[in-house]
């Protein structure tokens, strides 16, 4: 082989492999053709989204117990993702897009002391929920996001949640287009003409 030729192949290589990665974990699935990261079972229920945590971190609340009566709706840690090509868009339009899909992953609070000094320090892993935009799979929920719940922070898939269970008070407080923007700088920073 020419020195050229693998040179070609050295570059194209890459891209193409890179294409196909991406294949495995955004497809098209939201219901107007977009791409999108959200994939479903038969039912509807959200199958667990694969490798979010190298998606973009957007933010990460915290509802500690020890302030919530040992009780947060969310214990404790809330690491926020959204996946790329949403963000991309978000980038250059300042919108959610159709195909969104927002991931919350909980972290429990595992000290409240280290080297640093006091403060709430991450523990373990231990729950996810989701929100998912789509316009016509979703045509009948408000500003059409669906709320996923998980069962447990190994269930495979999410259930759709009532929305008394979670939209309304997102619909109720939320800054922008149903999403908590007023608690995530990186994505005020992110918007275009801010
Ligand atoms: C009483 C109000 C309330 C209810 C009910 C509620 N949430 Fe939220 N949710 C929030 C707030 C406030 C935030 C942002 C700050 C935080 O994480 O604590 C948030 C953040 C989120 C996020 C990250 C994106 C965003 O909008 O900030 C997801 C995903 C989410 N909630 C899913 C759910 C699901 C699923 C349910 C129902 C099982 C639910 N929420 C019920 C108040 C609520």
């Amino acid at each position: 082989m020419s020195l050229l030729k693998k040179a070609l192949l050295g570059s194209i290589a890459p891209i193409l492999l890179s294409g196909m990665l991406l294949a495995q974990v955004a497809s098209v699935s939201a219901s107007d053709g977009q791409t999108s990261y959200a994939k479903y079972t038969a039912d509807n229920e959200l199958l667990r989204p694969v490798n979010y945590r190298e998606w973009v971190f957007i933010g990460a609340s915290v509802t500690p117990n020890d302030l919530n009566d040992g009780s947060p709706a969310f214990p404790e840690f809330h690491n926020v993702y959204i996946d790329p090509a949403s963000w991309a868009h978000w980038q250059k339009t300042g919108k959610f897009r159709n195909g969104t899909v927002i991931v919350k992953e909980l972290v429990s609070v595992g000290s409240t002391a280290a080297p640093s000094g006091k403060g709430y320090f991450p523990g373990e892993f231990n729950g996810i929920a989701a929100m998912v935009k789509d316009s016509k799979r979703f045509a009948d929920r408000p500003e059409n996001w669906a709320f996923f719940g998980f069962a447990s922070y190994e269930a495979k898939n999410g259930n759709i949640q009532a929305d008394e269970s979670c939209s309304s008070c997102h619909k109720a407080n939320a800054a922008e287009d149903m999403i908590f923007t007023q608690y995530y700088p990186v994505l005020r920073d992110g918007k275009p003409g801010k």
